[in-house]
């Protein structure tokens, strides 16, 4: 594993959106794995400066996101379509018909599951898989306890998440309490890993994943077993890390 360390956001988001920029060079038509939340917005900020300067080219690129709010539309500003679109997929040159999520609107959840894992697969996988973490281990919506060896499933959000989100919504009770979500084996399959971490409310939870026991209860700590894992983290997030790295 590889760890940066960022003086703050800004930093942290330039060095990821470099590790990005970095594969989308070297593999022009590479599939991006993507992950919405705060964290990776200053990254894709970047990514959209690079291009309208015209470093960065989208035109061959196919994404694959992490997850989807089950039951809500693409329209609907708090999906996370919404997210991409507004962050990134329109502010760019990348096709529409080559950009994935899992369709929140399906409402069979083994077909929307099915149907997705059926995507990733005929991609031939995720070359870089973009990541945040949550506050209680989780990646993608992985929430503690999730088998390792899931493909994309549908999870019951936790409390905690659900609070976590709610600062999107407009109260608690409109926060989805399901989603569909690439699994951890999906997610392991990914030949590339980059985890974006920002702030000190991260600090114990990104000590645990990387430096604590591999465990279902810190889905994220899985990554120690990753061939290829890049982790960028401010210094805020790495306070309780800083004599093991
Ligand atoms: C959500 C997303 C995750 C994301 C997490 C952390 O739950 N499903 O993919 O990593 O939030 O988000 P943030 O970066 O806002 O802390």
């Amino acid at each position: 594993m590889r760890i940066y360390r960022a003086k703050d956001y800004s930093d942290l988001s330039r060095k990821a959106a470099n590790i990005i920029s970095a594969q989308v060079i070297m593999k022009p038509n590479c599939v991006l794995g993507l992950a919405t939340g705060s964290t990776p917005v200053g990254a894709y900020r970047q990514l959209v400066e690079w291009y309208r300067k015209g470093d960065l080219d989208f035109s061959e690129v196919t994404t694959v996101n992490l997850d989807e709010y089950r039951g809500i539309s693409r329209e609907n500003k708090q999906s996370y379509y919404y997210f991409m679109n507004e962050n990134l997929f329109s502010q760019v040159n990348i096709h529409k018909t080559r950009t994935f999520l899992p369709d929140g609107m399906e409402e069979d959840a083994r077909k929307a599951c099915a149907d997705y894992n059926q995507i990733i697969h005929s991609l031939g996988g995720v070359d870089l898989q973009l990541l945040g973490l949550g506050h209680n281990g989780h990646i993608g919506f992985n929430e503690p306890g999730i088998a390792f060896e899931t493909e994309t499933h549908c999870v019951n959000l936790t409390e905690r998440t659900i609070k976590a989100n709610m600062r999107f919504f407009l109260s608690e009770k409109d926060v989805p309490r399901q989603a569909y979500t690439m699994g951890i084996k999906t997610i392991m399959s990914a030949r590339k890993i980059l985890m974006v971490v920002s702030g000190e409310d991260k600090a114990d939870i990104l000590e645990e994943a990387f430096f604590g026991p591999v465990t279902p209860s810190v889905p994220a700590s899985i990554l120690q077993l990753h061939g290829d894992v890049t982790l960028v983290a401010d210094e805020a997030s790495l306070r309780k890390c800083k004599d093991r790295i």
